[in-house]
């Protein structure tokens, strides 16, 4: 068993509660011989992706720094039923320069150690939260694979984490750690900052916290160095919360869906890569800003929604269907009635130019916006409905859309351009929303 992987928890990025410790198992006199329980205080997670030259160095560092630690601060606890430990999980996302295998292989020399293969999903983030879920920790965190994160640091976070553990009266299993939820390594406290970082990149860093702080004050604000992948929480303070992350700030995702009461930093300094390669590249800005406004909106967008019933995905296929039409619509117009082509007349052109787009985004509907309705509603007989009855909407449609337009431009004195324009958006609801109602109609099938 010892060289089997962690297997991948599926589902929604929520993390459980721990189940607590029997108190009557407890009670229980333990035979000698009966291996003691364990109580994992700690899950470390480390994200990977292509770092296989840095992991053994690391899960080596990691280790004696975590059982010293360890056996230092509970060895009082020997006598104890329980023991108190730690665990390492890696969480590899079946990177090409096989990190996970090179992480099996070094199991049997680490009793500690756990490694999951992730082979569908991807991305730093979720890395982590899957790793948290496949833990047993009371503490959870993480750290990077690639020695960049200085691991001594690690026990000043802990000792932030575990005052009250020290205090010798308090019985251990019943004790609740410390008060404090999240221990944060920052690089902009005292003790911290980076080895060797060009004037490019410091500016980009603070740029993108100016930013979450201008976006997200009451989240970003919270902590000195908010875009820090190092970092412990409390299990209790993030259990049962529904994460959604995105791109590489795990920490953002904390803050801002946890219940994070107090919060308290430890400087650390930024090392500098020795091998492989960092794994930034311009979509985690891109990921890093979306998440942002993701948290901003929390909830609010799906609310708006779920009042209004309006399927906001379906109706942006439509639009971007609809967007087809029009390239459509120009190229048939072009074809036929440029003195260059078959220099046709003007209406009669317009006329067929008009009906290949209305096909074209019939077809596309079809296929794509409303597909799951047209896959309930399969033959061909049930298709050319859909069509003549999408075909009739967009007739209606494009009457509707002169007489906004002519209505916008000589009541109100708008720019005909703006006037068509507004006149276009209308008829696109209208034209979406009759045909949700009628073209593509759930009914049952007699
Ligand atoms: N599983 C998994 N999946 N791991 C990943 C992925 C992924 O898609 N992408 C990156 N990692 C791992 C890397 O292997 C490494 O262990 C860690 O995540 C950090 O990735 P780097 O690419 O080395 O990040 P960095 O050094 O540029 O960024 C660091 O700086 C930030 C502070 O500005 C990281 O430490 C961040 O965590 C930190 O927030
Ligand atoms: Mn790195």
């Amino acid at each position: 068993m010892s060289d089997s992987l962690v297997s991948v928890p599926l589902g929604s990025f929520q993390i459980n509660e721990l189940i607590s410790i029997n108190e009557s198992e407890l009670s229980v006199e333990q035979n000698h011989l009966s291996p003691k329980k364990e109580r994992v205080i700690f899950s470390l997670i480390v994200p990977t992706f292509n770092e296989s030259k840095n992991l053994a160095q690391l899960v080596e560092v990691l280790s004696r720094l975590l059982d010293n630690y360890f056996e230092a601060k509970f060895q009082g606890e020997f006598d104890r039923k329980v023991a108190s430990t730690y665990e390492l999980i890696i969480v590899d996302d079946d990177s090409p320069d096989l990190t996970w295998q090179v992480g099996l292989d070094l199991m049997p020399n680490y009793p500690k150690l756990r490694v999951m293969r992730r082979q569908g999903e991807k991305g730093l983030s979720t890395a982590v939260i899957r790793g948290w879920q496949a833990s047993q920790g009371e503490i959870l965190g993480v750290i990077d694979g690639d020695l960049q994160h200085p691991p001594e640091t690690l026990t000043q976070m802990l000792d932030q984490m575990f005052n009250q553990m020290l205090d010798p009266d308090v019985d251990l299993v019943d004790v609740d750690l410390a008060d404090v939820d999240l221990v944060v390594a920052s690089r902009h406290v005292e003790g911290g900052g980076v080895s060797d970082w060009g004037f490019i990149r410091r500016v980009l860093s603070r740029g993108a916290q100016m930013l979450g702080l201008l976006i997200l004050p009451n989240v970003i604000g919270r902590v000195s160095d908010p875009m820090s992948g190092y970092f412990m929480v409390r299990r209790s303070a993030i259990a049962n919360c529904a994460m959604n992350p995105l791109g590489y700030k795990i920490l953002i995702e904390v803050l801002g869906r946890g219940q994070i009461g107090k919060v308290a930093e430890v400087g650390y300094v930024f090392q500098e890569r020795q091998e492989g390669e960092s794994k930034v590249t311009w979509r985690q800005y891109v990921d890093y800003i979306l998440h942002l406004l993701r948290l901003r909106s929390r909830g609010r967008i799906t609310k708006i929604r779920q009042k209004l019933q309006v399927p906001i995905k379906r109706f942006l296929s439509f639009g971007l269907v609809g967007l087809s039409g029009v390239f459509v619509d120009m190229a048939i117009l072009y074809l036929l009635s440029d003195a260059s082509t078959l220099a046709w007349g003007l209406t009669r052109s317009k006329m067929i130019s008009s009906e290949v787009a209305v096909i074209n985004n019939f077809l596309w509907n079809d296929l794509w916006t409303f597909r799951n309705i047209s896959s309930q509603q399969v033959g061909w007989r049930k298709r050319i409905r859909r069509f003549l009855k999408f075909n009739f909407i967009c007739l209606f449609g494009i009457g509707l859309n002169i007489l906004i337009l002519n209505f916008l431009y000589n009541y109100l004195h708008i720019n005909q351009y703006l006037a068509n324009l507004i006149a276009i958006a209308i008829v696109t609801i209208w034209n979406f929303w009759f045909n949700l109602k009628l073209s593509w109609r759930v009914t049952q099938t007699k």
